[in-house]
């Protein structure tokens, strides 16, 4: 598509499937290293360049990422530490993510990964072909926290059908405050429970965990329970679609995957830099002034993309930064964000995506997209494959 026609279009109605995406970025990328654009019919901006993203997610006072998050599910769920600035940001993100701590992600086991993996193709190993979103992508993360979170495995797919509710807020708002309040109803005894009977799971953890004096209090405990679903679900799913999607597209990635164990962990490295499941994430500017960022002025209140997607593939980085590459190398990267809101899900994310592979090749190793153009990831802001119809 030609650029002069996507900035007269809505950044909301863009699908820019595979190579449109990062080539479409190339030109922006070439013109500044912020441009303008439309984002639901409203003029925003979108930054383009590494070294400018890196400034951009270190400008908490021009662009406070709090803002953003106040719009989006907070008004639904509560407050959240996504939508609280400075120390209290500090404060209640140390309060809500100690499991995601490396050290601990070490130790959360593989056996339950591999085993809601497994259960889930057990579902689906006898048909001839699958769409491998319906039956594992969209699912696998979900299960996951649901199982992290200590919720019983007959009730996982009641939770599930609630928190994709509240996922959906924007689209139903109606059913997601009535999913907000089954959940929560849902909630108070558990919470009751493990606040008398602590045990082994997350929702023990953010009871009794204590920071400078501070707990949670029951509406925290609640909102946090949901933004864990809301950050670390929908990412998760769409990552291991573009992984799908990079390791099975015509070449040998998928065999040599197969042959070397080794290698496994280069490529869902590269696959996050290549194809970043959050590709532009939204900021807004302070409502009392205007920024002023790369010498251009942003006016108060205005929408600002980062774009993770363009840095991730900027060529003063990266040499032939198009290429899926799994002999790269270790190298940065923009995908979890940078700066005092970096993704604090990533080594969570790491080892999902690792156990899931090695699970995939292990028990379906002759897997092959039906239809490579069909199955590219598409979408600006979260950004994975619709579809990825497989043969087994
Ligand atoms: C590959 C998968 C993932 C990707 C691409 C991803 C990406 C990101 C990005 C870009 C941010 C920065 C947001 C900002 O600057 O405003 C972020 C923050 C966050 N992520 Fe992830 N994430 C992933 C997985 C997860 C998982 C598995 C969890 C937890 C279960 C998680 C929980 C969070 C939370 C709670 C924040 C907010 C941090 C803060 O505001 O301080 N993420 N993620």
């Amino acid at each position: 598509m030609n650029s002069e026609k996507i900035l007269a279009q809505d950044l909301t109605q863009w699908q820019l499937p595979g190579m449109e995406l990062h080539r479409f970025m190339d030109e922006m990328r070439e013109r500044a290293p912020i441009v303008p654009i439309l984002f639901m019919g409203t003029p925003s901006w979108l930054i383009t360049r590494y070294d400018a993203l890196e400034h951009g997610f270190k400008d908490t006072v021009g662009l406070p990422p709090h803002r953003v998050y106040q719009f989006g599910i907070a008004p639904l769920i509560g407050e959240n530490f996504q939508s609280m600035e400075g120390e209290r940001h500090r404060l209640y993100r140390k309060l809500a993510t100690p499991t995601f701590r490396p050290r601990v992600v070490e130790k959360i086991d593989s056996t339950m990964l591999e085993d809601v993996a497994n259960e889930l193709i057990d579902t689906f190993i006898d048909q001839p072909q699958v769409d491998m979103v319906k039956v594992f992508t969209e699912r696998y993360p979900y299960l996951v926290i649901a199982r992290l979170l200590g919720i019983p495995r007959d009730e996982e797919e009641q939770f599930s059908r609630w928190v994709i509710g509240l996922l959906n807020f924007n689209s139903e708002p109606d059913r997601a405050y009535q999913c907000r309040d089954e959940l929560w109803a849902y909630l108070d005894p558990v919470i009751e429970d493990r606040r008398a009977n602590p045990r082994d799971d997350v929702i023990s953890q953010l009871i009794h965990d204590e920071v400078n004096g501070v707990r949670m209090d029951e509406a925290l405990l609640k909102s946090h329970i949901g933004i864990m679903f809301s950050a670390g679900s929908s990412t998760t799913h769409d990552s291991i679609g573009n992984l799908l999607y990079a390791l099975l597209s015509p070449g040998d990635n998928w065999d040599r995957m197969w042959h070397s164990t080794a290698q496994r962990d280069q490529a869902i490295e590269e696959l996050l830099r290549w194809e970043p499941a959050v590709s532009f994430l939204p900021r807004m500017t302070r409502d009392d002034q205007s920024t002023h960022f790369e010498g251009v002025e942003l006016a108060p209140n205005s929408f600002v993309f980062m774009g993770i997607a363009a840095a991730n593939h900027d060529p003063a980085v990266y040499t032939d930064p198009h290429a899926f590459n799994i002999d790269r190398g270790e190298c940065q990267m923009m995908t979890f964000g940078h700066g005092p809101r970096t993704c604090p899900g990533m080594h969570l994310a790491r080892k999902e995506l690792r156990v899931t592979l090695d699970i995939l090749l292990e028990r379906l190793p002759q897997l092959k997209l039906v239809d490579v153009g069909a199955s590219a990831p598409r979408g600006t802001i979260f950004r994975s494959p619709e579809k990825i119809l497989c043969t087994l």
